[in-house]
């Protein structure tokens, strides 16, 4: 259940639960993908510790990678490096079973590619994130601009309520879409019908490839939970 937490104690948990992903770059010459939000940007600032591991970075999007560059890490491109061994990134919402609603940041994406491209991929959330069943976040759907109000007819036709997000342009040059009110009871379904809408990019449903492992950090300590 979503407990709400105040700034000051959510941004304690998050730095918490960074830290704990940093076990998981543990293997010389890792190839690492790094997520986009608050709580990877704890991440970001801690990685310096292990940075004699990291082999390759990869960034889901232009404020990650500034971010790493002031580190002094050099961001590669994912075509470059290929398949990486680990990609660590947060989560607006993680149900039981490591699926996962993305994109609050808008990096959802590149954020899926890298998923998607990685062997493992760790989760690392607050319990504020923790949820039975997804969707009371609004779903972040990444749309091409001339496709905006048709793919909105569709989500209004699904039984969704979307939102165009103003003043928001992806990393992509495109736009996004928070739908409201979707019942999703079957998440690889929701997110497979969805992606076939010509001229949706991707939309934040990570359920076809959920995290292996979300680190959820709570006042009492890190809990694990394994897919
Ligand atoms: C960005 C994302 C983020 O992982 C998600 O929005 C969580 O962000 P935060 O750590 O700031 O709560 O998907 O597109």
């Amino acid at each position: 259940m979503t407990r709400k937490l105040d700034k000051e104690t959510q941004d304690a948990l998050k730095k918490k639960v960074a830290e704990a992903a940093l076990e998981y770059i543990n293997l010389p010459r890792m190839r690492v993908g790094i997520g986009t939000g608050s709580t990877v940007n704890f991440l970001i600032d801690l990685l310096p510790r292990v940075a004699e591991r990291i082999d390759a970075v990869v960034s889901s999007s232009e404020a990650s990678t500034r971010r790493l560059e002031k580190h002094g890490f050099k961001v590669s491109e994912l075509s470059e490096v290929g398949d990486l061994d680990i990609y660590i990134d947060g989560a607006d919402e993680c149900d039981p079973h490591n699926r996962l609603i993305k994109g609050g940041g808008g990096a959802l994406t590149r954020e899926k590619i890298i998923a998607w491209a990685s062997d493992k991929f760790v989760c690392i959330v607050d319990e504020s994130k923790m949820v039975d069943v997804l969707g009371d976040f609004p779903l972040p759907v990444e749309v091409l601009p001339m496709a905006r109000s048709f793919v909105a007819r569709k989500m209004v036709a699904a039984g969704g309520m979307p939102e165009y997000r103003q003043d928001f342009v992806t990393d992509n040059g495109c736009q996004i879409l928070d739908v409201h009110n979707l019942k999703i009871l079957d998440p690889v379904a929701l997110e497979s019908d969805i992606n076939q809408i010509p001229g949706v990019i991707t939309n934040g449903l990570f359920a076809l490839r959920g995290a292996d492992v979300t680190l959820i950090a709570t006042p009492d300590g890190v809990r694990v939970q394994e897919s």
